[in-house]
């Protein structure tokens, strides 16, 4: 019995030692072998790239460029009829978004595109990414303070889900969709998300 307790100290004296051991050694043992945060780093923002392609396509950016107004086309010309953003996205009081969008697409050429809750991005927080790197699109559409407020895995809903953002794969008669296909597009974010979302080196 005795010596079953003296075995029970040989544990900690032994751990103990270790770290002395650990402190004492004249290389960082810890860096020789890749951690889990060290693979994220390493990724190199591959994972992101996979499908930053989609935010930058035309029907992504027309909602997300520079300036207080839509774009439209492959082209992202100014919205015709001066329809600017207005003091929360929905457009200005003689032009609201829903006077000419429904929230479906009208049947004809030319004819306004439409998606429940058709509007921009309000002036306070107009989630731009036009002129931005790669680097910089992944890092603004984490960051809460750009994204009203979205942890990762409400913005991963978004990007995967949201009414406003599939219309990008239907957009229309005469509108291109998006090229790749929506269950490929979800499958790389979620596969971004998996791996803590890491973004490009700025
Ligand atoms: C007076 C009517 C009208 C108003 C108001 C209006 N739009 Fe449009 N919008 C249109 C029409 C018509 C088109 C289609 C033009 C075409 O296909 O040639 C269009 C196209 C668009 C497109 C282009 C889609 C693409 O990828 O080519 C976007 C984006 C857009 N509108 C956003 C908005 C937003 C946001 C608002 C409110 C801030 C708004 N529009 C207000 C009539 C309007
Ligand atoms: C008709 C305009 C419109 C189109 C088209 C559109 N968005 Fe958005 N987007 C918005 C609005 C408005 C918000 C803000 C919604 C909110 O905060 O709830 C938003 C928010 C977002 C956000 C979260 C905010 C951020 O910057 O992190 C992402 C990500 C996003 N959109 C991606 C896309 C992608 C990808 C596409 C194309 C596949 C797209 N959007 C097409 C209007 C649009």
């Amino acid at each position: 019995m005795k010596q079953r307790y003296t075995m029970l100290w040989i544990i900690p004296a032994m751990s103990m030692a270790c770290f002395l051991v650990w402190d004492i050694l004249p290389f960082p043992v810890a860096a020789a072998e890749p951690s889990i945060a060290a693979n994220k780093d390493n990724d190199n923002g591959a994972l992101f790239a996979a499908f930053v392609s989609v935010l930058r396509n035309p029907r992504c950016m027309n909602c997300h460029s520079t300036g207080d107004f839509p774009r439209q086309g492959d082209d992202g010309h100014r919205h015709t009829m001066n329809v600017r953003r207005g003091p929360s996205g929905f457009g200005v009081t003689a032009e609201k978004c829903n006077t000419c969008h429904q929230d479906h697409n009208l049947a004809g050429p030319h004819l306004p595109p439409g998606a429940p809750g058709w509007r921009l991005p309000p002036p306070s927080m107009p989630m731009i990414w036009q002129g931005l790197t790669d680097a910089q699109i992944c890092v603004s559409i984490k960051d809460p303070k750009q994204n009203r407020g979205r942890n990762l895995d409400q913005l991963v809903e978004h990007l995967t889900e949201d009414k406003l953002l599939l219309w990008a794969w239907n957009p229309g008669e005469g509108r291109t969709p998006i090229p790749m296909p929506h269950d490929e597009f979800s499958a790389k974010v979620k596969a971004w998300q998996a791996a803590g979302a890491p973004c490009p080196a700025m």
